[in-house]
């Protein structure tokens, strides 16, 4: 069965409350029913309901940036995955590079979050990707299978049928410079094969594996046509429905 495209966007800290709800209604709006492909869109923690109420009727998803390892207790400032089920969301964005950069997550955090949430019911979107230091020592195959396997270990099957993963570059995250539709290629089938030595062919093939990385309408289409990008994971170009839904169109071009 081909593997159906998936466009997000990732709203990242970005949006008032105005902006987020209008921004929704747009993108509900430009997202026929019958749409090929499936929409998302991720934004910051206070507008999930605000956005979750935008879109009812429309078939784009809901989903949050982050989520908590834990359903609940004593975690000030922490989001439970029952809590992001609660306000209407479908999918969490899980290690996503500014977190791990940033924020100084690790592979075993990201891994405690990731089994937590799909045990709680949501679909998870995995990110994952080299820093430009990585790729230029030839490391990226190395950084790949190391956050492949580190946060993924001890899935079930059915949990698989809800991860999808975010192949992100992170030199070509915000920075304009996105992969050529090659290099993303390259890497996907690469992620995609120890996908399937790991966890066997059914979850190799099944599993979507998204591109992020300054996805832009103009560069949208070449990386959509690439066999094993099965759509986009989308910053900046996002937060304006005029540049996310020609990314929509792009993927529901490449079938
Ligand atoms: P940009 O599209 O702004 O490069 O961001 C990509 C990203 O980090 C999506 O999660």
């Amino acid at each position: 069965m081909p593997r159906t495209k998936l466009v997000a966007g990732n709203w990242k800290m970005y949006t008032t409350r105005t902006a987020a709800e209008s921004l929704a209604r747009a993108v509900a709006a430009g997202v026929p029913a019958s749409a090929a492909v499936e929409v998302a869109v991720c934004p910051p923690f206070p507008w999930l309901t605000t956005v979750a109420n935008a879109l009812q009727g429309s078939p784009v998803s809901l989903g949050a940036q982050d989520c908590a390892n834990e359903k609940e207790g004593a975690f000030t400032g922490e989001v439970s995955p029952p809590m992001l089920l609660d306000a209407g969301c479908k999918y969490v964005i899980l290690g996503h590079s500014e977190r791990r950069h940033i924020l100084g997550e690790s592979d075993a955090q990201t891994n405690d979050k990731v089994h937590a949430a799909l045990a709680d019911g949501l679909h998870v979107i995995l990110c994952m990707g080299e820093t430009l230091a990585e790729r230029q020592r030839g490391l990226k195959e190395r950084v790949f299978q190391r956050q492949v396997f580190a946060a993924t270990s001890g899935l079930s099957d059915e949990q698989f049928h809800r991860l999808v993963i975010a192949y992100e570059p992170i030199w070509a995250i915000g920075t304009g410079h996105t992969a050529t539709p090659e290099q993303a290629q390259e890497a996907h089938a690469f992620i995609r094969e120890k996908l399937t030595t790991l966890f066997g062919a059914s979850i190799g093939q099944n599993v979507k594996i998204l591109y992020g990385g300054s996805v832009k309408p103009d560069n949208a289409a070449g990386l959509m046509s690439q066999p094993d990008i099965d759509g986009a994971l989308v910053g900046g170009a996002s937060l304006k429905a005029e540049t996310f839904l020609p990314i929509v169109q792009a993927a529901v071009a490449a079938g």
